[in-house]
Formats: structure tokens, sequence, C-alpha cells
């Protein structure tokens, strides 16, 4: 597959012109700069694919501050250069470690350094969803479940601000979006922004806009999400990566119910619904100064705590078979379901990507089976099903775990309040979760045996 052809970034002190060249050649546009300074006012206003990162020069390394706010561009695919020598330093190690796709010991062939910022760019196109045939039934019969789905009628009928947490993959936008539709604003716009995926300088005006003019290159007006979203709902999504700035003029527009978009001389009223919604535990977060706490307050007025898959029982068969369905024409057999090791596999398992991971793992399985049912093996579940009679000994090591695994979930992650409830000291907690990463058991949580219920779903429609 040919990649699309989208802009580079080339920070470099001594840039090589026959690469420039190259680099025109294969991704359209490039932007060389000579500076770490130069390269984030360019990430201010542009959007580039991939960056080539040329740290053979000590200037450049050591505007490291600077160069680390360039890297946190995570939608950029980072890939840098720089020699033997320099890659022994410890605080480089750390920034290609933590931000970069790939590294190229210099020298290197420009085909070299092509193919690795190909690769890069490729890795970027993935990090989205693959895109998913258009399905928002929430599926769902647990006792957990039906309580989210009294919830979520209950809040539509008002217009306060809804904040939804729960761990990654368990339905947050679903759920803000069954909101929504069932709300009096369902027919208006429902606009949705996902605070973690955009550059921290982007933010302002993603959210509030910009009048033409109001900086260089602002050649158009834009409109932003919250004024996109007049009369309808807005999403705030992963609101706990929302930057400080940010935060400040969010409260001020849910005070004041009005947006400054930057170059405007008048401030705008705006009518919108705030959903939104976070995976991180915000407690800790405002404890740590990343979140205001005043803002927490204005957004949670209402509180849905998604549930994990795995404290849906039954739910989980019935997700599985719902999402079999949903594939099934993908599949070039006619498959008629899941093996009882499939099945049993499926409730072993912890699930920690939720409902999403669910779904990537049916659809994986309906595409590779090769026999007439998806087997747990086509799910990549063999770990998980529990044909090996246990001795006494590996079963008293499971519960351990299992009982450690519960409570720091059930505490999220706060080890003195984990370690209290199990009942044993900070230290032997700390042990005891050394044991089972070293081990990583697989979680011998009991399979539910009976069939799933028929489905009581909500239908988003
Ligand atoms: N109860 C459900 N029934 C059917 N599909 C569901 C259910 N819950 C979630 N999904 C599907 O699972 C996927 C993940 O859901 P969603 O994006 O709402 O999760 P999220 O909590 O926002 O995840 P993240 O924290 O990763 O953003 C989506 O494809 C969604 O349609
Ligand atoms: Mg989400």
């Amino acid at each position: 597959m040919e990649a699309v052809s989208t802009m580079c970034l080339y920070l470099s002190q001594a840039p090589d012109a026959a690469l420039l060249s190259l680099l025109k050649a294969r991704f359209g546009k490039v932007e060389a700069v000579a500076s770490v300074a130069a390269a984030a006012k360019v990430l201010k206003t542009q959007r580039p694919a991939v960056a080539l990162l040329d740290l053979g020069s000590e200037a450049l390394a050591s505007e490291q501050r600077t160069l680390e706010d360039c890297l946190l561009h995570t939608h950029v695919g980072w890939v840098a250069l720089l020699d033997d020598e320099r890659l022994r330093e410890p605080a480089v190690r750390r920034l290609i470690n933590q931000y970069c796709l790939d590294y190229l010991i210099a020298p290197r062939s420009h085909e070299q350094i092509l193919g690795s910022l190909t690769q890069a760019q490729r890795m970027v196109e993935i990090a989205a969803d693959p895109p998913l045939p258009a399905d928002d039934t929430m599926v769902g019969n647990s006792d957990a479940m039906q309580r989210l789905f009294r919830t979520i009628s209950k809040v539509a009928s008002t217009s306060a601000p809804v904040f939804i947490s729960g761990e990654s993959g368990t339905g947050k936008e679903l759920t803000a979006l069954a909101i929504h539709r069932r709300s009096a604003r369902r027919d208006g716009p429902f606009v949705a922004i996902n605070c973690g995926a955009i550059p921290q300088s982007l933010m302002q005006s993603e959210l509030f806009g910009y009048e033409r003019g109001a900086f260089t290159g602002a050649n158009q007006r834009r409109i932003g999400k919250v004024a996109a979203a007049h009369k309808g709902t807005l999403f705030l999504d992963e609101i706990g990566d929302l930057p400080m700035d940010s935060q400040a003029s969010l409260l001020r527009f849910l005070q004041e119910g009005q947006i400054d978009p930057l170059g405007s001389a008048e401030p705008v009223s705006v009518d919108v619904r705030v959903i939104s919604a976070t995976h991180v535990d915000t407690d800790r977060a405002i404890a740590a100064n990343r979140f205001r706490s005043d803002l927490y307050h204005r957004l949670c007025v209402l509180r849905i705590d998604e549930p994990p898959l795995r404290a849906r029982g039954a739910d989980i068969e019935l997700l599985a078979n719902h999402m079999l369905e949903r594939f099934r024409s993908e599949s070039s057999r006619r498959l008629r379901g899941f093996s009882s090791g499939a099945i049993e596999a499926l409730y072993n398992y912890d699930w920690p990507g939720n409902v999403r991971e669910l779904i990537n793992r049916v659809r994986r399985a309906v595409v590779m089976a090769e026999g007439r049912v998806i087997t747990a093996e086509d799910l990549e579940l063999t770990g998980w099903t529990t044909e090996k009679p246990l001795t006494l000994a590996e079963a008293r090591e499971q519960a351990e775990q299992l009982a450690v695994q519960r409570a720091l979930r059930r505490h999220r992650n706060r080890l003195n309040e984990a370690a209290q409830e199990l009942g044993v000291s900070r230290v032997t907690l700390y042990r005891l979760m050394g044991a089972q990463r070293a081990r990583q058991l697989p979680e011998g949580e009991e399979a539910f045996v009976e069939p799933p219920p028929i489905a009581a779903n909500i239908s988003n429609r």
C-alpha cells in the first residue's frame, strides 16, 4: 500500500541538501528548521506526520526542555538521527525511548532514513482506531449495565454536566452519545473532542476558535468545538489531559456560558450541555495540581462510573456473540459460534482493554478461524483456559494474586488503602505485586457456567 504523502519536519543544524530534496519528493512538503524553537513554532500551527530529529549537534541537545515540549506532540512520528557517543547520554536515551518511533546511528544512507520515516508514518497512521462498521447499540444485561441504563435515562432528562469515569474501552463515549440521543438536545449536534489527542498549543483554538487575522497564518475564521456544539452536547473526552490554560478558559465558559475566540472583540454566548470523561484518577490529578478542583466540581455535577468488562458477568459472552454477528460477514466460513474452551477463556481473562479489546479479539478471530467454531487460540487467549488441574499451592497462589489485583483495582492503585484492606503491610503488598509481575499469571477468576440471558440492550438509534 502506498502511504499518503504528508508533511515532514526536518530539524537539523547542518541540514543535508540532498536528503532535503529526497524528503520533499517523498512527503510532498518539508519544513526544515535549524533550532528547537523554530520547530516548536512550526508545531504550533502545522501538523507534520513525521519528523526527523538530527541530534548531531551539541546545541540541539542542550535545548532539552523545549525539545521535550516538541516531542510531546505525539501525533508526529519522531525519528532521531545521532551518533554512538550521543546515544550514550542518559538524557538523550530517555528522550528517544519515550518519544521516538525509531532512531538511526549516523552515518546512515538516505535510503535508510527515508525507510525509517516511512515506517514511522505508517505507525502514526495506524495509531487511530480502525474504522468499524457503525453500530452504537449498547449491549448489556448484567446488574451493572442495567443500573447504567437507568442512570443514562435519568441524567438525559436534565441539562446538568455529566462526568463519566471508567477504564479505557468501557464505553464512555457510547454512554455520552446515549445520553445525548435521549435528551431534549437530540436534534442538536453531538460534538466530541479528545483532549488527549490534540497538541497543547492547538487546544485553545480547537476549543474556542479564532477570528480571521487573529495571528499570523489565521487566514480564515475558525469555529471552535464549543461553538460547534451550540444547542447540542459537547463531549470532552480524556478531560484529565486538558492543559492548565485551557482548564481556566473552560471553567470561565462553564461559569459564564460565553466564549472568547482569539481575536474576537466580543464574547460569544453558547448553549451547550457538557459531558466529560476520563480514565485517569481525578483525585490524584487534583492532588498533584494537574487538574483544577473547581473545574472538576463544575464538570462533575452528575457522575457515572462505567463498569469494567470483567465485572459484567455473562455480558462478556453476550457481547462476544453480538460482535460475532456484527463481523460474521468478514469470514469466508459459516461460523457456528465459540468453542467451550473459548467461552471459558473469555470469562477467565481480565480484559484490561475492556469492550474495545473484546471487539478487536472477536473481529480478528472471525477472520483467522480455520474451523467452524472460534477457539481460544483464534482469540489469542490460550493461556486463559484452566484445563490443567491445579495443585493446592498453585490454587492458593492464584487466589492470593487475584485478591491483590482486586484490592488494587478497587482502590485505584492506592497502595496504603489496598494494603489495609488486605490486612498486610505496604512492604508485603509490594512484594506480592512484584511476584505477580514476574510470573504474569492469568487471573484465575471463576468461570460463569450459566448461558447468557436474552439481551436487554439500549439502542442509540
Ligand atoms: N455495552 C456496549 N455494547 C456494545 N458495544 C460497546 C459497549 N461498550 C462499548 N462498546 C464499544 O466498544 C468500543 C469502545 O467504546 P468507547 O469508545 O465508548 O469506550 P471509551 O470508554 O470511550 O474508551 P477510551 O477510554 O479508550 O476512550 C466502541 O467501539 C464501542 O462502540
Ligand atoms: Mg473514549
